[in-house]
């Protein structure tokens, strides 16, 4: 999809076909030239409510308000609804009040958004004739907005969208084709064209010099063997380090703890804290962020086998901490700690891990929303504020004294579940915690994305398969970062 910013009047713009949105059911709006005809056909513009009127090649799509989130969604299902079609261009205008460029991201994040397909294994694949957006500086409110700063929004906007569509592939590849192998060689690709990213692939020898044995245990009884991924984005002058860790599980089935087969299907989704470590640090690559990023991705199969790591076991993480294994399905953690341990000699100013921890999470906060845990709370509010703005949904998690009590061993330093079947999300959470350092303790943020990492019904902007969770909601937040380092207003975005 090729994005053209034009400083016309959106009617003096030579395109197939107009796409406008009907805001707060107004339609009355200078945009609307069929109100009469959108009448008789029952249209009203409440929510989510499409209308295509050939004769005058435009499609109309309803948006509950001028939120951005509500604009993602309604752009979206105005793309969704012309697959079938054959215009190749389209038009746009600016849905704001006195914002323009927000609203001008979320146009753009919409259409890529909702233009998304995986039809890779598909025989017949659905293509969408449109290729070309043009989008007028022109405003709702009659306004001409700056095209410069329309211009940089869809820019941004662009690398955004595109990296979460990026995430999704890697979530949506089968497991057979997905093996952590194939992980760390799509990394090291993708460093390729992109300056100033890096990669370093540590395969099963350096995970033993490592002594990593909580991650190395996990991925035994896998013919497929593991790998940790290191991304690096080293800009000149870079102000601060963000460190990303994400569960790369390429398959989860549980282990010897072997999970259902109806809680086993999907879980090649449990790559998805992976899929987005790796393109939160692509995006922020390509937007040129002036801070240093770091991915660091724990890439491994969960299976069963003669030599599976066993419920039972004693294993001696990184850190040299036991932990006594009483389930194998409560893998992630595993690896997670050697990560994060390996992630924290980076000396991070933020550590921030990714990761379809639990289904307790989803219990907690239902399949749209991730969690955020930590122990600092001003720091779990950025990330939540971010997760607004990015049209993510994102809910904080409170830890306390009494949860850290039930991961208690009687065998060795901690046990990898906890004795209380409640508060599953967060015992999944402190139990990272004990592999974080006192002076790296403020600094770290878990996000259990187990809920909307996979979507089963599809909402919103969000079609059936992988949604890309988490990436938009940490782009937010590096570049709300960058703004505040800067000063700059809030208008300004
Ligand atoms: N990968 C799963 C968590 C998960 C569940 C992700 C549903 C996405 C959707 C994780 O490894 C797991 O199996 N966790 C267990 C933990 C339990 C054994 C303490 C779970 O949630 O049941
Ligand atoms: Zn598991
Ligand atoms: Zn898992």
């Amino acid at each position: 999809m090729n994005f053209e910013v034009k400083d016309t009047k959106i009617d003096d713009i030579q395109a197939d076909c107009t796409i406008v949105l009907v805001l707060d059911k107004d339609l009355k709006h200078r945009w609307i030239k069929n109100a009469d005809i959108l009448k008789k056909i029952g249209f009203k513009g409440e929510s989510d409510e499409i209308a295509f009127l050939p004769e005058d090649d435009t499609i109309y799509a309803s948006s509950d308000s001028f939120d951005s989130d509500d604009i993602r969604s309604a752009v979206s299902n105005a793309i969704q609804s012309m697959k079938n079609y054959s215009y190749k261009s389209a038009k746009i205008g600016l849905y704001t009040k006195n914002c323009p460029p927000i609203n001008a991201r979320a146009l753009v994040e919409g259409i890529l958004l909702g233009a998304y397909t995986f039809d890779k294994y598909k025989s017949k694949k659905e293509s969408l004739s449109l290729k070309n957006i043009k989008i007028s500086t022109e405003d709702y409110n009659g306004k001409s907005f700056s095209l410069d700063s329309t211009q940089k929004a869809v820019d941004e906007a662009v690398i955004i969208a595109k990296a979460t569509n990026h995430a999704k592939d890697i979530v949506n590849t089968a497991p057979k084709e997905m093996t952590p192998e194939k992980l760390a060689t799509y990394a090291k690709n993708m460093t390729k064209d992109i300056e100033n990213l890096e990669c370093f692939i540590g395969d099963e020898k350096f995970l033993e010099k490592e002594k990593m044995g909580a991650f190395l245990a996990v991925s035994r009884a896998s013919s497929e063997k593991p790998r940790l991924i290191h991304l690096s984005y080293k800009p000149k002058n870079a102000k601060k380090r963000f460190v990303f860790v994400g569960k790369g599980l390429t398959y989860d089935s549980g282990g010897l703890s072997l999970k259902p087969s109806e809680h086993m299907v999907t879980m090649k989704s449990d790559k998805s804290g992976a899929a987005a470590a790796i393109n939160i640090i692509r995006a922020a690559a390509l937007l040129k962020l002036p801070f240093e990023v770091h991915s660091v991705i724990g890439a491994a199969e969960n299976m069963i086998g003669g030599n599976a790591y066993k419920p039972d076991d004693v294993l001696i993480a990184r850190n040299k901490k036991s932990i006594e294994v009483r389930n194998t399905d409560a893998e992630g953690r595993l690896v997670l700690a050697d990560c994060l341990d390996f992630a924290q000699d980076l000396k991070p100013d933020f550590l921030v891990d990714l990761a379809t921890l639990t289904g307790a999470c989803v219990v907690a906060l239902g399949e749209y929303t991730s969690g955020i845990m930590g122990n600092n709370v001003e720091l779990k509010n950025s990330m939540q504020q971010s997760s607004v703005k990015s049209g993510e949904l994102a809910g904080t998690l409170p830890f306390n004294k009494y949860l850290k009590k039930l991961l208690k061993s009687s065998v060795a330093d901690i046990s990898n579940i906890s004795s209380s079947r409640y508060g599953g999300a967060l015992t999944a959470g402190i139990f990272l915690d004990n592999f974080i350092r006192d002076e790296y303790k403020d600094k770290w943020l878990h996000l259990d994305i187990a809920g909307p990492a996979y979507v089963e019904k599809p909402w919103g902007y969000n079609q059936y398969g992988a949604s890309g969770a988490g990436v938009r909601m940490c782009i937010y937040w590096l570049k709300d970062f960058y703004y505040k380092e800067n000063n700059v207003h809030k208008e300004d975005k």
